[in-house]
C-alpha cells in the first residue's frame, strides 16, 4: 500500500509547542514534487521574506539565481546537481542556487559572515515557501565548479545551498525505494539540552 502525499505531511509534523510559531514544527523537506507549478507572486513572497533577514552591516550578502522549469537557468542547476540529487530535484518546478558576497561592498575588507548571513536568508525563505503552501528542499550535494561556470558566478561568491522549490508531490512519484523510505520517515532533532548551554556541556533546560 502506499502512502499518499497529505499522510507523509501528517507524519512530518513535529509537536507543536505552545508560544512557537506554528510555521517552524509545520515545514520539512520534501524530496517528491507535484507536477505542478508555482506562481510568479508566490515566488516574489518568498524572496520578499529573505529580503528582510538580518546581516551583519546590513550588507544583505545573499544572491539567489532562479530557474523556473523549462529556463535555461532551471536547466543549469539541474545540471549541476549531484546525480543522486537530481533524480528528484529535476522535478521542482523552481530549481536555486544562493551564493553570497564575500566582500564588504562599502570597505575593502572579507564578510566574515557572508554565508552566516545568507543562510539566515535562506531560512526566511523557506519558512514563507511553507507558510504558502510550497515545499521547498535545499541541498548541499551540486558540483559548485559546474555551477559557477554554468551560471557565470563571479569569484567573489562563495555557495549556499541548491534549493529545490514547489508543491509536495506524491511519494509514489519518486524513482526508487529508497527514496519512497526517506520520504516517509518522521523527522527527528537533537533536544534543547544538547545545544542549549548554561555552562558548556550543561543543558540550560
Ligand atoms: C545546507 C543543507 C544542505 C542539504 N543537502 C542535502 C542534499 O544534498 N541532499 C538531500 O537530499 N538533502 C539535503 N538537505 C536536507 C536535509 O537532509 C534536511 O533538511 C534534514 O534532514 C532535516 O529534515 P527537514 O528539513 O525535513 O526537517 C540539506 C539541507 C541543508 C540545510
Amino acid at each position: 500500500m502506499t502512502i499518499k502525499a497529505a499522510e507523509v505531511n501528517k507524519i512530518k509534523q513535529a509537536i507543536p509547542a505552545d508560544g512557537v510559531l506554528p510555521i517552524f514544527h509545520q515545514r520539512w523537506s520534501a524530496r517528491a514534487f507535484a507536477d505542478r507549478d508555482v506562481a510568479k507572486e508566490d515566488l516574489q513572497r518568498v524572496f520578499e521574506a529573505a529580503r528582510w533577514a538580518p546581516s551583519s552591516s546590513n550588507e544583505q550578502p545573499w544572491r539567489y539565481v532562479v530557474g523556473t522549469r523549462g529556463t535555461e537557468t532551471h536547466r543549469k542547476v539541474s545540471e549541476s546537481l549531484a546525480p543522486s540529487n537530481r533524480v528528484w530535484a529535476q522535478k521542482a518546478p523552481v530549481l536555486m542556487i544562493a551564493v553570497a558576497k564575500t566582500r564588504f561592498s562599502q570597505r575593502d575588507a572579507p564578510n566574515l559572515y557572508a554565508i552566516h548571513d545568507m543562510g539566515a536568508a535562506s531560512a526566511y525563505l523557506v519558512l514563507e515557501a511553507a507558510a504558502l503552501g510550497l515545499t521547498t528542499h535545499q541541498m548541499a550535494g551540486f558540483d559548485r565548479e559546474k555551477a559557477r561556470s554554468l551560471l557565470e558566478i563571479p569569484g567573489e561568491y562563495d555557495f549556499g545551498s541548491a534549493i529545490a522549490l514547489g508543491y509536495q508531490g506524491e511519494p509514489e512519484t519518486l524513482p526508487n525505494d529508497e527514496l519512497i523510505k526517506r520520504e516517509i520517515q518522521p523527522r527527528e532533532r537533537k533536544g534543547l539540552g544538547e545545544f542549549v548551554f548554561a555552562e558548556w556541556g550543561k543543558g540550560l533546560f
